[in-house]
């Protein structure tokens, strides 16, 4: 029997609606195992986006529901105003895993929010407020995260007044023009930039960033809220140039889709009371499926086979002809094609594969759940082949007509 409550908002001629700001693919997910979802009629898909990059170990990964059910079972949440211990935990095992155990740990929500706090925290630090950040950089949709990402549309008036400059990637001549005559607060850099569809920084860029920023008492931010966490092979993409950032932001994969996101702070940097605040960030259940993550990577060398995956991706990728370009490390792929890859990405989610796109029409991106197996990336080529055939000789018909 349905309670009246209910049958009085069916009656109500108005309902409130969504407010409509998502391109939406047409699929609706109901059920996740690993690195397939099925719809509400069941049909499978396999996950090559990971509801952007965010499935890390997996969908339904048995530890990590149990973790957080025994941990809702218990105490789901208290604020930062008492002692917890998950937290202290989270944070030794962060530090070990991530090759950081000397830097402090702060608790966040998402990854805007990481971003903020990064920002903020750089900015007193230095007690300077210029940022420098990139073309094509994408760091949130907050304030300061916004600030900093090179995207005028989705700015407000509001957010304009911030001093950042943006930079070309790779561009040492022009950072250096700045940094000797501006006092910068902080360089800001994704490990791996993601929307702007998969395009990483040199090593040796990465590398005159770190020593610049140390020759000017300048703040680097190494934002890998997308490529940390294990995603392309090394804990942080920055690792592979060896270099120590001096804020660290993370999220996305931190969580498995609980949301949660922290910044990795230099020891240097210090803290005082009240400097920065949450009321959710570090809450019992984030710490316990955050837990959950880094052990399931570590149980599962879920890092290791990013890497091994990767390559294997990409060796399958160089085989198709249509694909001009394969760019990324480990399992942060983007693919680049001589055409706009909408009707691709359409035919692929079609025929059961869900992929990603960016702000560049020509590029298809693949974040996959970091425990794909070879079988399954067998399967992601087989249907890819299938579907630039399809394409091919639709547009040798409609050539020919
Ligand atoms: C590199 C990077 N930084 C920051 C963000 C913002 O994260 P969130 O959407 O969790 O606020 C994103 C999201 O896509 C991102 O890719």
């Amino acid at each position: 029997m349905e309670s009246d409550f209910f049958v009085k908002l069916k009656q109500h001629k108005t309902k409130m609606k969504l407010f409509d700001v998502y391109p939406l693919q047409q699929i609706t997910p109901v059920k996740g195992k690993g690195c397939w979802i099925w719809d509400e009629a069941g049909n499978q898909y396999l996950d090559c986006y990971g509801g952007h990059a965010v499935i890390s170990i997996g969908h339904g990964d048995e530890a990590y529901v149990k973790s957080i059910q025994d941990q809702v079972r218990n105490l789901g949440f208290y604020s930062n105003s008492v002692i917890n211990p998950l937290q202290i935990e989270l944070a030794d095992l962060l530090g070990e895993v991530s090759g950081y155990p000397d830097y402090r740990f702060f608790m966040v929500n998402n990854g805007a929010e990481a971003v903020e706090n990064a920002i903020r925290l750089a900015s007193f630090h230095t007690s300077r407020k210029k940022m420098i950040s990139f073309n094509g950089a994408f760091h949130g949709r907050t304030s300061g995260s916004l600030a900093v990402t090179d995207n005028s549309k989705i700015r407000s008036s509001f957010n304009n007044d911030h001093e950042v400059v943006f930079v070309e990637l790779n561009d040492t001549d022009e950072i250096s023009q700045l940094m000797d005559h501006e006092d910068i607060a902080a360089i800001i850099i994704e490990g791996i930039q993601g929307i702007s569809g998969v395009v990483a920084p040199e090593d040796v860029f990465l590398q005159f960033l770190e020593k610049t920023c140390d020759r000017h008492g300048t703040m680097l931010i190494l934002d890998e809220i997308q490529s940390g966490f294990g995603r392309t092979g090394k804990f942080f993409a920055h690792q592979y140039a060896n270099i120590r950032p001096h804020l660290i932001t993370i999220a996305k994969g931190m969580g498995n889709g609980f949301p949660v996101g922290g910044v990795l702070i230099h020891p240097d940097i210090k803290s005082s009371m009240g400097m920065l605040g949450t009321t959710f960030g570090g809450g019992h259940l984030a710490c316990a499926a955050t837990i959950a993550v880094l052990e399931v990577i570590n149980n599962k060398g879920l890092i290791k086979n990013a890497l091994d995956m990767g390559h294997y991706f990409q060796d399958r990728l160089g085989g198709i002809p249509e694909i001009m370009e394969i760019r990324g490390s480990g399992l942060m792929i983007g693919i680049s094609f001589d055409f706009p890859i909408k009707e691709l990405r359409a035919n692929l989610l079609n025929d059961g594969v869900l992929t990603g796109n960016s702000s560049d029409p020509n590029i298809l991106r693949l974040l996959p759940p970091l425990c794909i197996s070879k079988n399954e990336i067998d399967t992601v080529i087989n249907k890819l082949k299938i579907v630039l055939n399809k394409i091919n000789n639709s547009e040798t018909v409609s050539i020919s007509k």
